[in-house]
């Protein structure tokens, strides 16, 4: 064991709006000592998502350990399946260390690819490449050829969206984000055929230039005035994979957008929502298809890696405002 004292990051008020560092506090505890069945991990990296705001609208309890996807390494075990220097992927996030067993909330071993760096998976190779993943080949059931949108496109799920799309053969691939930077990174390194910012006027006027012949398929990360403006560019029968809506998680209103919903019923669009809870039994079929190019190097995960567990609630708060590039990570220092 390499410390004696854990930190735990606890939601200690609700906001309005953006959250702030005053949101939270870190509160010091003896690291607990594991008992029979159990293991201590000592966590590497530390997922933060967009859903935690949500959560902390109500389903985070205030003053107590909150919950995220975190990579922890065994420093303890009494459980016969664990033993020390294992690796485990788990949801007791926003903490240092953490008492784990293997299979509840889908707690489980890692045993890592060769070639595979462990920052993938909690990013394109976890929760967020399958979201992407299943959005595709299920929600969309892409085919070669169709041309595809996507909105926070320089995101996590954004940038899997991408590099998952281009290996499936998607015809061209737009994107939208919320810099001239990150707009410039879509194309030059990630291969989208276009990109704007979305900061730059309508989105519906800038998606009708960046796709000027429409689109088929639509993979929605932000709702909204996004959204309105992809129904407005789908062609007949297009489908829309509704994935989340970050445009919506600081303003505590109701979106004034889309206006046209009625044009999914004129042009026989198909919009599904997507909860990747639903579909953990794609993982290992994912994995298939995503490791052989994780090993060539065709594919990279997209990560921006923060450095320090002290730092977990500004990486949190940056990415609501835009500081990442693909998926956010928190990396021990240790
Ligand atoms: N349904 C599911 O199972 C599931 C699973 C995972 C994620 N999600 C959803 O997928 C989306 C992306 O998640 P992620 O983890 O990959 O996060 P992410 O895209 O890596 O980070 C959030 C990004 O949202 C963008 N953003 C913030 N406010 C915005 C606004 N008002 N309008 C447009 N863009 C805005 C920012 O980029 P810019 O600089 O481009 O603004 C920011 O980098 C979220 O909506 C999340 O809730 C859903």
């Amino acid at each position: 064991m390499t410390t004696q004292t854990s930190l735990t990051v606890q939601q200690t008020a609700r906001p309005t709006g953006f959250p702030t560092a005053t949101d939270f506090a870190f509160v010091e505890a003896p690291v607990p000592a594991p008992g029979p069945g159990t293991a201590l991990v000592e966590n590497v990296y530390w997922s933060v998502d967009p859903y935690h705001r949500e959560m902390m609208d109500g389903d985070f309890e205030l003053n107590a350990p909150l919950e995220g996807r975190t990579l922890g390494r065994v420093v303890a075990s009494r459980d016969p399946g664990l033993s020390e220097g294992d690796l485990v992927l788990h949801r007791q996030g926003w903490r240092t260390h953490a008492l784990v067993t293997l299979g509840p909330n889908g707690t489980r071993k890692l045993r890592p690819h060769e070639g595979v760096p462990l920052s993938a998976y909690l990013s394109i190779l976890g929760g967020t490449g399958l979201t992407a993943y299943v959005a595709l080949t299920r929600t969309l059931q892409l085919s070669p050829g169709d041309d595809l949108f996507v909105s926070a496109a320089a995101g996590g799920v954004g940038t899997a969206v991408g590099r998952i799309a281009r290996l499936l053969d998607a015809g061209r691939i737009v994107g939208s984000a919320g810099s001239a930077a990150k707009v410039a990174h879509l194309t030059a390194q990630l291969g989208f055929d276009a990109a704007f910012d979305y900061n730059d006027g309508s989105v519906r006027e800038l998606l009708a230039k960046a796709a000027p012949s429409g689109i088929d398929t639509y993979v929605d990360n932000v709702g909204g005035d996004h959204l309105e403006a992809a129904i407005a560019s789908l062609r007949e029968h297009g489908r829309i994979a509704w994935v989340g809506a970050i445009g919506h998680y600081n303003t505590g209103e109701p979106p004034a957008a889309p206006r046209n919903l009625f044009e999914v019923v004129s042009k026989s669009i198909r919009l599904e929502g997507v909860l990747v809870r639903n579909h953990t039994d794609v993982q290992g079929e994912f994995e298939e298809f995503l490791v052989p190019h994780l090993q060539s190097g065709r594919v990279a995960p997209d990560v921006t890696v923060v450095e320090g567990f002290e730092r977990i609630v500004d990486a949190f708060i940056g990415m609501l405002r835009g500081a990442n590039l693909g998926k956010i990570l928190v990396r021990s220092a240790g």
